[in-house]
């Protein structure tokens, strides 16, 4: 078992988190048959792609290099991360400069992107090791694009202040009922109710009774290289899939863990209820779609 305590003193204020890595190579069979030839992550919440809404919290927590890791059928993820020549060129005849400047403010700047694929669907730790040579030797953020976190701030923002503070790696968390805690991946830390803390333990799909928390892993991570040469050697695990989790466990041996918690709400849209879900919550903070919108879903409910 994996004592985290042993893990040597974070260097507190190391390297800026400039890159973050999006693995987009998965087969999305939970949304079948949507995603039969549609990526899962160009499914959309109100009117942009889950993946777009992910790259906006990015941005916005100041990352400079957005890293997809694509597969098969994923090609239409780096076309819309690309300028539309035609497109712009007509919205720009046409008089909708609005629009045109919405698409606009939405492209990441020229060098700012880089794609690799992942041959196969080996499971996630394989996918993130894929990016090993455009990350490098620097520490990196790591964004599931099927978890969107809608809150406050942007979660990948706090836990960039708490890599300023702390160093080290850091996992996003945030509270499950205590009857779930066996659905997902839990963390076990020194304080639960602090903003950040020092993690423990960390283990996935605890049997029930088990979990050392209530804190579930929700698919955000700041990551040191090290892990990369873990991943390198590493066995298949659940699943037979090449397991992050495992080589997180074997990482925190040698090198510090935190937590993050994030105290707004998590739309997994890799399923079906988190993806309509989503969709009502972000819709219902833009004016001009909330009030026809609330009025909808009230008749649906009364009928
Ligand atoms: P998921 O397990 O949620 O994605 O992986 P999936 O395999 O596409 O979904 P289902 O279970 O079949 O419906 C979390 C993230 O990791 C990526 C996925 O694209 C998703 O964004 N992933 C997963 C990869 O890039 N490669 C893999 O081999 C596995």
């Amino acid at each position: 078992m994996t004592d985290f305590t042993n893990a040597k003193n974070p260097d507190v204020g190391s390297r800026p988190i400039r890159k973050a890595v999006f693995p987009v190579a998965g087969l999305g069979t939970r949304f079948l048959p949507a995603t039969k030839a549609m990526p899962k992550e160009m499914l959309t919440v109100v009117d942009r792609p889950v993946i777009q809404h992910v790259v906006d919290e990015a941005r916005a927590a100041g990352i400079e290099h957005f890293v997809f890791v694509t597969g098969r059928n994923k090609g239409v993820i780096e076309d819309h991360f690309d300028s539309q020549f035609e497109l712009e060129h007509t919205l720009k005849n046409r008089g909708k400069m609005k629009e045109l400047d919405a698409l606009l403010a939405d492209l990441p700047g020229p060098g700012q992107t880089s794609f690799t694929r992942q041959q196969a669907p080996l499971g996630l730790g394989h996918a993130v090791w894929c990016a090993r040579e455009i990350v490098g030797d620097e520490p990196f953020a790591l964004l599931l694009p099927d978890m969107l976190h809608h809150g406050p701030t942007p979660c990948l923002a706090d836990m960039i202040e708490a890599h300023r503070a702390h160093g080290g790696n850091h996992i996003a968390v945030a509270p499950v009922p205590d009857d779930q805690t066996h659905q997902y991946g839990i963390v076990g830390v020194e304080d639960v109710k602090a903003k950040v803390s020092r993690i423990t333990s960390m283990v996935e799909k605890p049997p029930k009774g088990t979990a050392p928390s209530n804190l579930h892993i929700t698919g955000r991570y700041i990551l040191e290289p090290g892990i990369f040469a873990l991943l390198e050697k590493q066995e298949r695990g659940a699943g037979g899939e090449i397991q992050l989790t495992d080589a997180m466990l074997e990482l925190a041996k040698s090198r510090p863990f935190f937590a993050t918690r994030f105290d707004g709400a998590i739309y997994d849209c890799g399923s079906k209820t988190g993806f309509l879900a989503a969709n009502v919550a972000y819709a219902m903070d833009r004016p001009d779609i909330a009030p026809i919108l609330r009025e909808d879903i009230q008749k649906i409910l009364a009928s």
